[in-house]
């Protein structure tokens, strides 16, 4: 190793330990507090794929004394209301941080809906929102005060859904 591969290395280990563990972003949205273990669903709903053509960052499970979340970072990317309400089924307490010259100049806690429309597909096969019909489909959403978990009742066939809400997202 010559002598300026050495001094990089060094200044390199010294950088990491100040580092943010992403760096800011100068334009984009950045998607804090995130539950922990839901990022790859959010980059999904997001779609983010091998054609997204964005800068990406992610953490998973960081700020672990306050039980930890994940974050995403996208640059020069702002979301969709349609992509703030899925968001918001696998992670209520999310916030949409939208930054502008590396200014945060808007953050919105994601929240609960009260009913959410076309999203989520009823689990219920013999829905009409399952049919040849063009319905959309719409679920009136409460939250479980004990579990934290969502509750999604079809508002045509008041089929409940409770679980694994991800694998009906449209
Ligand atoms: N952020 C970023 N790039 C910027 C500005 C902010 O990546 N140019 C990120 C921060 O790292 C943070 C999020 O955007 O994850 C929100 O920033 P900020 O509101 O400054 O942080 P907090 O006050 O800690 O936010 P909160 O109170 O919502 O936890
Ligand atoms: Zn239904």
């Amino acid at each position: 190793m010559n002598s300026n591969q050495g001094n990089y290395g060094r200044s390199k280990k010294l950088g990491y330990k100040n580092d943010l563990r992403i760096k800011a972003i100068e334009n984009g949205t950045v998607i804090d507090h995130i539950k922990p273990g839901q990022a790859l669903n959010v980059l999904h709903i997001l779609g983010v794929d091998d054609d997204f053509k964005n800068t990406v960052s992610i953490v998973m499970n960081t700020d672990g004394e306050r039980g930890g979340k994940d974050v995403i970072k996208i640059e020069g990317r702002e979301l969709t209301e349609k992509e703030v309400e899925t968001i918001a089924l696998l992670s209520p307490k999310a916030t949409v941080n939208i930054i502008r010259d590396y200014e945060v100049v808007s953050k919105r806690k994601i929240g609960t809906p009260e009913s959410i429309c076309g999203i989520v597909k009823c689990v219920n096969p013999n829905c009409i929102t399952n049919s040849h019909e063009p319905v959309e489909t719409q679920f009136i959403v409460t939250e479980n005060e004990k579990t934290k978990t969502l509750a999604l009742r079809c508002v045509f066939c008041e089929s409940v859904m409770t679980t694994e809400l991800f694998n009906y997202i449209i």
